[in-house]
């Protein structure tokens, strides 16, 4: 598994301002989807492209194009539809599939209630989007079920990341052509699973439930 964490002031500056416990939802909405744009930048770094051939005004040139299938976005559902804008903001031509995850109460487990994606996913290059990675049960769940279903490689944007969760999706995908790509990795989780410092339940700030 490759980990990239961020390091740039300006993703710094807008992480600072949504972790404060004071910034409103709108605010923080429009954040959300600032840094995930440029973790996408990041995140996309080996993006499948085909050499292709343009006409300039000027003359003849050999350029680049995103390579069919296109790569396919997906964000976890609720918290994760906050970043979808900022990704197809970077990335407009590639399909959107979603997926909804739930926590089971009686395993604990984390199960999958509602799922769009294209029935055919194989040579797919998926990259999915969930802002918190906490103990990355829903993350190892998601990811499971993309390479299941013919993914040939997957990346997740998280806003935040916890060395836990870190540490599970890296002992659970042991082999494949897995990638994280965080805005930054915190401290620890508490005992009640949120991220330590992190910024507090990332649906419930977006959406305004708090
Ligand atoms: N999910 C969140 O929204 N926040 C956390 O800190 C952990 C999981």
């Amino acid at each position: 598994m490759r980990v990239h964490v961020a390091d740039h002031p300006l993703i710094t500056h807008k992480l600072t301002v949504l972790r404060d416990a004071r910034t409103p939802s709108p605010t923080f909405r429009n954040l959300a989807e600032e840094l995930v744009t440029l973790l996408a930048y990041e995140a996309t770094r080996n993006v499948r492209t085909t050499p292709i051939t343009v006409q300039t005004p000027v003359a003849e040139t050999q350029g680049l194009a995103i390579s069919d299938p296109r790569p396919l976005v997906v964000p976890i559902l609720r918290a994760g539809l906050g970043m979808l804008g900022g990704m197809v903001k970077l990335v407009p031509t590639a399909e959107v599939g979603f997926l909804g995850m739930v926590r089971d109460e009686q395993t604990l487990q984390p199960a999958i209630y509602a799922e769009r994606l294209p029935d055919d996913l194989s040579d797919r290059q998926c990259f999915v989007l969930d802002p918190m990675l906490a103990t990355g049960g829903s993350l190892i769940a998601a990811i499971d079920y993309l390479f299941a279903r013919g993914a040939v490689d997957v990346t997740a944007i998280c806003l935040i990341g916890a060395p836990e969760g870190l540490a599970a999706v890296e002992r659970a995908t042991e082999g494949r052509n897995v990638t994280i790509v965080l805005g930054a990795k915190d401290e620890r989780l508490n005992e009640v699973g949120y991220i330590v410092p992190g910024l507090g339940d990332a649906g419930d700030r977006l959406y305004g439930t708090v």
